[in-house]
Order: structure tokens, then sequence, then C-alpha cells
């Protein structure tokens, strides 16, 4: 691909970004759409989100993802919110339209989007049992709400959060059955076994540390266990859940949804399909040479 004075710049802020793996799936994307057009990163500091943010538009990039600790603190600082990320609170993708920077959401309907790949799941009248209650936490109720669930229940190490969420979605979606637990609560209510789809929001797994192995224990034989973390790719929940004969899926494909959900806002096109899936794989577990 070659940067023309015609290139339509892309990006990511975030701080920091070394990590991200946004570059090489967006870019992967807009070359093979033959898309004029280059996604960098942008790392910004917090105390400088508001200079970046009117930056990017005097420099005309086109649309970026935002990522921690930017996603609440950048929704003052933008001209609109679309619904998904007012009923989140928080914005992973801001577009250029007209001029406006518009805030959007595209975590939570990744989620969705990669419950349906990976598990054909039906969502309308599920039961989830969501782990979590912070900003991820957030951004998968109202999805997974609007996606049509009949029953949730939030289990967080700190209820209250649990229980701020709970109220929120009362608001929203008064039709679901929502309530919120402890960790500790969870692990011995007889409930569990009515809940046939588990999803991770916690950073939990990513370096070594586990929920209680009752809970694994305690889901039904047809359950699925979702875990947004996806370094290491297989977490000790999904570890233990695929001991069971549970089917189980790791975080990857919700990247790669939310960011297909981006290219979508930004370009009009849609990405080649599995394109940033395989690009996130390769990136993480490369081939032998
Ligand atoms: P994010 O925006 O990525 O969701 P966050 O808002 O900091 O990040 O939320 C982190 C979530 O992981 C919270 O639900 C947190 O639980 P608390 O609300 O009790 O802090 C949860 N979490 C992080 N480390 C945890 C641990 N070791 N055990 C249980 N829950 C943990």
């Amino acid at each position: 691909m070659k940067v023309t004075g015609k290139t339509d710049v892309y990006g990511i802020i975030g701080f920091p970004l070394h990590h991200s793996l946004s570059p090489l799936m967006q870019n992967a994307a807009l070359e093979a759409a033959g898309i004029n057009g280059i996604y960098v990163p942008f790392q910004v500091a917090p105390e400088s989100l508001a200079d970046a943010v009117r930056g990017l538009k005097v420099l005309g990039v086109k649309g970026f993802n935002v990522t921690i600790p930017h996603k609440e603190s950048i929704v003052p600082l933008l001209d609109e919110i679309a619904p998904s990320a007012r009923l989140a609170g928080a914005v992973n993708t801001v577009c250029l339209h007209a001029g406006k920077f518009v805030g959007h959401n595209t975590d939570g309907t990744g989620l969705v989007a990669s419950l349906r790949q990976e598990f054909s799941l039906q969502l309308t009248g599920a039961s989830v049992l969501l782990l979590g209650a912070g900003g991820a936490a957030r951004g998968a109720v109202m999805a997974l709400a609007a996606a049509g669930i009949a029953r949730l229940r939030i289990a967080n190490r700190s209820k209250h959060k649990a229980d701020m969420i709970v109220e929120e979605s009362r608001g929203h979606f008064p039709q679901l059955d929502c309530e919120a637990w402890s960790l500790d609560e969870m692990v011995v209510t007889p409930l569990l076994g009515e809940f046939n789809c588990c999803i991770n929001t916690t950073s939990v797994g990513m370096s070594g540390d586990a929920f209680d192995p009752a809970l694994v224990a305690a889901l039904p034989a047809d359950a699925v266990v979702y875990d947004m973390v996806y370094a290491p790719p297989m977490t000790p929940l999904l570890h233990l859940a695929a001991a069971r004969g549970l089917r189980v899926a790791n975080g990857l494909g919700m990247l790669a949804a939310q960011g297909e959900e981006g290219f979508r806002l930004w370009t009009g096109c849609t990405p080649s399909a599995g394109l940033m899936k395989r690009t996130l794989q390769e990136a993480i577990n490369p081939a032998p040479a």
C-alpha cells in the first residue's frame, strides 16, 4: 500500500498502546478492500486527551478506536454519542461524520457477534451469567439485553458495582430478569445450573489467577463458556470448562468483531470475512518458519 496525498487516516488512541493488535488487523482489512487508507497507533496520555481529540479533528482523521484508559473520559469531548455508546457509558469507536466526531460502542455488539459465530448461540430467551462489573461488563450487558436475553445474573467481587449495572439495565430493559450476586454467593447458589452461557468480562485469568472451580462444576452440561481474555488463549476458566466437555471460546473473536463493526462504520465497506480474526491468530500464534 502506498501512502499518497489522498490517503485516509484512521487510528487508535490509548495509553500505553504498544500491545495493541488493532493496527495489524485494520491495515490488513484496508489493504484487502483496496481502500487508500492507513490505521496508526496514537499513544495519548490521560492529561492530553482533550488536546488529542481536537488535534485528530483538525488533522482530518476519518475515524479512530479508543482504548484503555480513555473509553469513558472521551464521552464529553465528542460532538455526538450514538445510542450504543450512551447505553454502555463508554466509547470504543469514533467516526468523523459531516465534520462531527460521533462516539459509538462496538464492544458489546462485537461480543454478541462473537457468541453467535463461536457457538451458533440463540441469544433470544437465553440465561446468561456474567462475571465482572467493570466497563467491559456494562457494554456487554446492554448489548446482550438488546439481543433479547431473558435472564441475567451479574456476579462481581464487589457486589455494589454489579448492583449499579443491574439498576441501570432495569431502567433501559425493564423486561429483563436481572440480578446481582457477589462471587462468593454465586458459587453456592443452586441456580447456577440454569445458566447456559457464562461470560468472563474481568481480567481474571490473564496472569494465572482463577475463579473458584465450583463455578464450572455447577454449570449445566450444555453450557458455553466465553472469556474476553485472549492472552493466554486458554485461561484457567476455559481449561476447566473444556475439561468438563463444555464448549469454550476466548475473546479474540470479540476483538475481531468489534474491529469489523468499526471498519464498516468508517468506510461503509464490510471487511473480508474472517480476515481480522485470522490476522489476530497469526500475530498471537505465528506459524513456525
Ligand atoms: P474493564 O473496564 O476492563 O472492565 P475495570 O472497570 O477495572 O476494567 O473492571 C475490572 C473488573 O474485573 C471488575 O469487575 C473487577 O472486580 P471489582 O469490581 O471487585 O474490582 C474485576 N476483577 C479484577 N481483578 C479481579 C480479581 N482478582 N478477582 C475478581 N474480580 C476481579
